[in-house]
């Protein structure tokens, strides 16, 4: 098993940890409201969902992409049209846009899959990956900005400061901030010492495609948005959103108070059988991408909602 952990998909590249003084240092943004949106995963209706909902938020806000806003966008046109968008707010790598832009050694999709997650799976990600590269070459797009575009962000909500990953805390591919890892007593105490390291009130990740909401002792907060393009729970055909603001919100799928903060995760209600054409259309029956995702496109992930 030790040479299954060295494959490509498997091991996280070590310029996927961040510097240990990540959070150290001044804000890049101060807002009221920001929104976070990781894993869009190349979902153009799930794009135009999530910038419908921020336009019509109020006063002052941001919008920041935390990683893997491509995926499926297999296709050169398609991928333009993320990137495009995409480049008009702020913008952290998650590991696909860094392994587009600038392939580690043997990272393959740079997912750093732990054991509980197939090899089937990860073979299908690692030709993904090569798809996409191909895509994104052709598309003409500036893979530079993608390769330059910062791993963390540290932003100022209502005057707190709130760390925003890909991953977890200490990697960009980390999955400390999973579901899986949070649900033991040794995750939650790993993550009580992240905040206490870094002091920030609030961390946001993606990444590891399941959502989190978490209240630690002191007020902080944890919150993983899951995918903003793809389902996250059976049967229910959204992506999620993560909102932090000084201001409430109507309509929140589940929420927090946050010191003086509200921490809501935000449903992205796109055109479900518009994407399931899309995806048709970019990936067939057969393919790598309809073989691992079209079975929670279609039905959402084996994970119930809790009450
Ligand atoms: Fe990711």
């Amino acid at each position: 098993m030790g040479a299954m952990r060295e494959s490509p998909g498997r091991t996280c590249p070590v310029s996927y940890r961040y510097p240990v003084d990540s959070f150290a240092g001044p804000a890049a943004l101060a807002t009221d409201t920001l929104w976070i949106a990781g894993g869009l995963y190349g979902n153009r209706y799930a794009l135009a969902a999530l910038l419908e909902a921020f336009e019509t938020e109020p006063g002052d806000k941001a919008l920041i992409f935390n990683g893997d806003f491509h995926w499926f966008d297999a296709e050169p046109g398609e991928f333009e049209l993320i990137d495009q968008a995409v480049a008009g707010f702020h913008a952290l790598r998650g590991n696909v846009e860094t392994e587009i832009a600038a392939p580690g050694e043997g990272a393959g999709c740079g997912c750093a899959y732990p054991d509980w997650v197939g090899d089937q799976t990860v073979g299908h990600s690692n030709r993904i990956m090569e798809r996409l590269r191909s895509a994104a070459l052709a598309s003409g797009r500036d893979l530079g900005r993608l390769a330059a575009l910062p791993m963390t962000a540290v932003a100022e909500v209502g005057g707190e400061r709130i760390g925003i990953v890909h991953g977890d805390a200490e990697s960009l591919a980390g999955w400390s901030f999973s579901q899986e890892i949070l649900s033991t007593p040794g995750g939650v105490a790993h993550a009580e010492r992240e905040f206490a390291r870094t002091g920030v009130r609030v961390f946001a990740s993606s990444h590891t495609c399941l959502p989190v909401l978490l209240r630690l002792p002191g007020e902080r907060a944890l919150v993983n948005n899951g995918a903003a393009g793809m389902p996250n729970f059976r049967g229910e055909r959204y992506g999620i959103a993560t909102r932090i603001s000084v201001r409430p919100y109507r309509g929140a799928l589940y929420g927090t108070r946050c010191a003086a903060l509200y921490v809501d995760a935000i449903a992205l209600r796109y055109d479900a059988a518009a994407w399931e054409r899309r995806f048709l259309e970019l990936w067939p029956a057969g393919s790598d991408a309809h073989r691992s995702y079209y079975e929670r496109i279609v039905s959402g992930p084996v994970f119930e909602r809790a009450a």
